[in-house]
């Protein structure tokens, strides 16, 4: 079932994949939230800016890109609530957390706190950070699900039990939203928390801009952001969009890697703390800037197309909902609840571990399971054993409707069963 919305060229759903997206025939694109994808029109874009670049490659690199560059700084930034001075360009979330992590000085107690909901990746990075600076990281446990109310409490209570100990909660590093499993986190009132309590507020929104409403950001204030533009954004890989505030870019004086925008403190004097943020991310060492080029492109595909930021989200929440609900009936189990919406919906399967038999390890069956979908089955389902059950997450998009949850359901009804006749087993 198609949405059918007056303001955009082309339905929601099968008729806005097979114009607008570049998926092979037969290929079920139900995990957005990894890699995302981006629309053919700005496909087409990147190849124009590629070739440009490859016809005269010192002008477009050294010179024209400068401006290109500029112009999706601009478009971005009232997307955030933000000006276009406080927002730089890296390649990916990951390099966005190091460059902050990696530029901050911390001391002796210093204690970065995270949930137990934390990405793999940037929990070591504060892992290898601890290697080389006077931190540790505190960890707050979370099993969801589990009510915005209550990670509050418990962010309130860590922050307290951390200065009890004498040592500093000196950053915490909280997600817009989770990877997994998919739920809006209370990233709002985690940074007021943040701000009470004089402890720096890192969010990690790789799952944030063109996924939820970042309006308000500005104002809400965090100290320092990262969103990927390749995930729901719909820019090709790899572009993030880092946030760092007027009042802490004197904090960053380094790109990573360090490039030819970083000068040693004697010389970024004599520059205003602005101009020097501003040349530093201007040219990070050498790669295919074409992605960050795409920005306003694919914001006139998401607002020309579309019908703009709300109607996507808006059909995109309520898709999800609608698609966890139905797997659910279907599985004749739960979706997971949580308090506010999203993209994703993560439904847990109609499996137990002990219907599996005795000692199985339940992360290397969901492995199996994983690894099962794009090789007999054209589509990529992220399944995890979490909390003791077997759970999928199914990323909603403008590309899909119902019907494709229910195929979704389908597979995973086949895949439980062959989970259930040991198959995993025997591999
Ligand atoms: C919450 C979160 N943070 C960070 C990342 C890392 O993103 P990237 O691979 O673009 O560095 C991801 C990737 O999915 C993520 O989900």
């Amino acid at each position: 079932m198609a949405a059918s919305n007056p303001e955009c060229v082309a339905a929601f759903g099968a008729e806005m994949r097979k114009k607008h997206f570049a998926f092979a025939e037969g290929y079920q694109p139900l995990n957005h939230g990894s890699f995302g994808t981006f629309p053919k029109s700005v496909l087409e874009y990147q190849r124009q800016l590629q070739s440009q670049s490859e016809a005269r490659p010192d002008t477009w690199i050294r010179y024209t890109y400068l401006d290109l560059l500029r112009a999706s700084r601009s478009a971005l930034a009232p997307l955030l609530g933000v000006q276009a001075g406080e927002v730089v360009l890296v390649p990916n979330a990951t390099t966005g957390v190091n460059t902050v992590l990696r530029n901050l000085i911390f001391e002796e107690g210093d204690v970065v706190l995270t949930f137990s909901t934390i990405y793999g990746a940037c929990n070591k990075t504060i892992e290898s950070l601890s290697e080389s600076c006077p931190v540790s990281s505190h960890q707050i446990e979370i099993t969801y699900p589990v009510t915005d109310d209550e990670i509050v409490a418990r962010f309130r209570a860590a922050i307290q039990n951390i200065k009890a100990s004498g040592r500093v909660p000196k950053l915490a590093m909280f997600d817009a939203v989770l990877t997994f499993p998919g739920a809006r986190f209370p990233w709002e009132t985690l940074v007021t928390v943040c701000r009470e309590h004089g402890v720096q507020s890192f969010m990690d929104a790789a799952h944030g801009i063109g996924h939820i409403d970042l309006e308000h950001l500005g104002s809400v204030g965090p100290d320092f952001m990262v969103s990927n533009c390749y995930k729901w954004l719909m820019v090709p890989r790899g572009c993030a969009v880092l946030y760092v505030p007027f009042r802490n870019q004197h904090l960053i004086s380094s790109t990573v890697p360090t490039s030819w925008g970083y000068l040693p403190k004697t010389k970024r004097a004599a520059m205003s703390t602005q101009d020097y943020f501003d040349k530093l991310f201007d040219k990070v060492s050498t790669i295919d800037n074409t992605p960050y080029c795409c920005i306003p492109a694919a914001l006139e595909f998401r607002s020309n197309v579309c019908g703009g930021e709300a109607k996507i989200r808006e059909y995109c929440f309520d898709l999800a909902q609608r698609g966890a609900a139905r797997m659910a009936e279907i599985f004749g189990t739960q979706p997971l609840e949580n308090d506010s919406r999203c993209c994703f919906a993560t439904v847990r399967l109609p499996l137990t571990l002990t219907e599996l038999g005795p000692k199985v390890d339940g992360l290397a069956v969901a492995k199996w399971m994983k690894e099962l979908t794009p090789a007999e089955y054209e589509t990529y389902i992220p399944f995890k054993f979490y909390a003791d059950a077997f759970w999928c997450r199914i990323s909603a998009q403008i590309y899909l409707d119902i019907t494709d949850f229910e195929w979704a359901a389908a597979i995973v009804l086949k895949i439980c069963d062959r989970a259930k006749a040991r198959e995993w087993n025997s591999r």
